[in-house]
Formats: structure tokens, sequence, C-alpha cells
């Protein structure tokens, strides 16, 4: 009765990672109990999402081919477009997110295509961003979650699902990104990391939390309807913040990162495993988040029906 906040298995999302090929369930060694899926056994691993009742998932895909401009994203037998009528088809109230973004389908890793310096091209990244999220929509997505931080990415976006008839499809920013260590594990899992440089020409400096207020509020100016603090453990004032002043649905990433020290920690008996993981969900709760993007999302799931 007098608990202020309540974690519930409605607030989770759980990210899958789907790879090219056939017959592919394959354990991510830096995020044990995570897997990179081939499209014909993500409906195994969906049933299982779905028996959790977890509302829904974000999919990242692994394409075949990587290029200097990301081609692969765009198109119609891509592999997150195949994912998402996989999933569509298979559990059609699961809600499906995908994130958007080319550093997994360049040949040089980075968020979009590069200008002859090297750097990456924000202005030429639009357009791009523009016809893979149709491309996803096409594809049956429910909620579009772009992933880049490129400026005006949101409204370049808007523009281009509008123009093709899904003026109803939602947008999910990955509004206050900032440039961390924490996405390490991903990049393994995602075959993502940047082949030169990092990413902190275009993701925030750890440092700063007034440009985060900033960077949300542009993104919903161009018509962004949720926005994203990521990552989650270091970053909960600036999760504060961003509900406190703006009150929109706001969600947080609990990363690669943060999932990994867990695991590592309690394989080692170092800590519990089941009463970090919901301290920690709880405290995303607590610090303003309505809900939590999370690779604990199954096991999570599981102790919250236990514990009713
Ligand atoms: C792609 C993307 C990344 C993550 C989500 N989308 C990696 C990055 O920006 O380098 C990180 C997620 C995680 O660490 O769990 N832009
Ligand atoms: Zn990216």
């Amino acid at each position: 009765m007098i608990r202020e906040h309540h974690l519930s298995r409605d607030d989770l999302i759980y990210p899958v990672f789907v790879y090219h090929g056939t017959g592919i369930m394959r354990e991510i060694a830096s995020m044990p109990g995570q897997f990179q899926v081939s499209p014909d056994m993500l409906p195994r691993l969906l049933d299982r999402v779905a028996e959790a009742q977890i509302p829904g998932i974000l999919l990242f895909g692994i394409p075949a081919e990587k290029d200097a401009t990301g081609e692969s994203a765009c198109r119609d037998d891509g592999i997150v477009q195949e994912a998402v009528r996989i999933a569509r088809k298979r559990h059609p109230s699961l809600l499906v997110i995908t994130d958007l973004c080319f550093c997994e389908y360049t040949s040089h890793g980075h968020c979009g295509p590069l200008t002859p310096d090297g750097d990456v091209d924000n202005d030429a990244t639009l357009p791009l961003l523009a016809r893979q999220a149709v491309s996803h929509a096409q594809a049956g997505v429910d909620v579009i979650a772009p992933s880049g931080m490129m400026d005006g990415m949101v409204g370049a976006i808007r523009k281009g699902l509008d123009d093709a008839g899904f003026s109803g499809t939602p947008i999910l920013s990955y509004a206050a990104k900032f440039a961390s260590a924490y996405y390490g594990p991903f990049r393994d899992a995602a075959e993502s990391a940047p082949s030169f440089g990092d990413r902190r020409t275009y993701q925030m400096d750890p440092a700063n939390a007034e440009q985060a207020m900033r960077e949300v509020a542009l993104d919903l100016a161009e018509g962004a309807d949720m926005v994203m603090v990521k990552p989650g453990l270091a970053y909960m004032d600036v999760l504060r913040r961003v509900k406190d002043r703006f009150g929109v649905p706001t969600a947080v990433y609990n990363v690669s990162g943060e999932y990994a020290m867990v695991k590592a920690a309690a394989q080692r008996g170092w800590i519990d495993e089941r009463k970090v993981v919901l301290e920690t969900l709880t405290g995303f709760k607590r610090a303003g988040a309505d809900f939590i993007l999370t690779y604990h999302a199954l096991d999570a799931a599981g102790w919250l029906r236990e514990e009713r």
C-alpha cells in the first residue's frame, strides 16, 4: 500500500539480435544468456517472450552483407524486415520496435555514410534513415526507434513515414544517448564496432546533462512520440530530469555493459543476481522511466511472476 513505485513485466522490452543465416542460436560471449538468432529460430525465442508476458521486443539485425552506405538496411528482404514479418505473424499482439541505424550495416561500423575526410556525413544520413524507416513500416513494425543521434533524424524520419502513408507509426527517439563505454558487449553482439575512431562526434559527452535536455527538446519538436535515455545506471539523473521537464513517455536503456557486469559478478557468486536486477529495474522506475529496455527482461518477468 505504501510502496511508491511498482515494477511490473508490463514495463519491460526485450532486445533481440537477429542474425543472417539459418540454424543459428549462438550465445554472445560477453552477454551470457543472450543470443544471436537466425530468422528460422526466432519464433522459438519469441514464444518465450510471449509466455513471459513481456509486452514488446526491440529488434536489431546483423546482415550478411555490409558496404560503405549500409545499403542492406533498407531492403524489403533485409534481416530486420524479415524478423518483423515473422514476429507479426507468430505473435500479433507483441509490440515490435525496430532499432533504426546503419552501424550494423556499414563496412566501417559507423552510424551513417562517411565524408571523404572520414567523418559521419550527418545530412547524407537523413534521407537514408527515412528510407530505412519506411521499409520497416512496410514490413509491419509498430514503433521506429532511431538510435544514431544524427541531427535532424526525427524530423526526416517523420516526414518520410508520413509521405509514405505511415503517419500512424510512432517514433521512439534515442534522444539522450551518450558516447558510452557501456556499449562494448553490444558491439560484439551486433558486430558493429567502428573500424576506426569512435562515436563521440554524434553521441553525447557523458559530462553533459543540459545538452541532453536540448537534444530531447529538439527531438520532440521534430515529432518524437517517446524519448529514451541511454545508458541507464550512470544517467539516472538525466532520466529524472527528462521526465520532470518534458513529461512525455520516457524509456531507459539498461545497456549491454550494465548487463555484462551483473552477469559476471553473479557468475562468481559475488552478488545475488535476482535481487540486484530487480533493485536496479525498480531504480529506473523511481527515476522516472515509463518503460525499460533490458536484456534481463525474460529473467525479471519470471521473478516478478514468482513474487506475486
Ligand atoms: C546502434 C546502437 C547501439 C546500442 C543500441 N543501438 C550501439 C552504439 O551506439 O554503439 C547499444 C545497446 C547496448 O549497449 O546494449 N547505434
Ligand atoms: Zn548506430
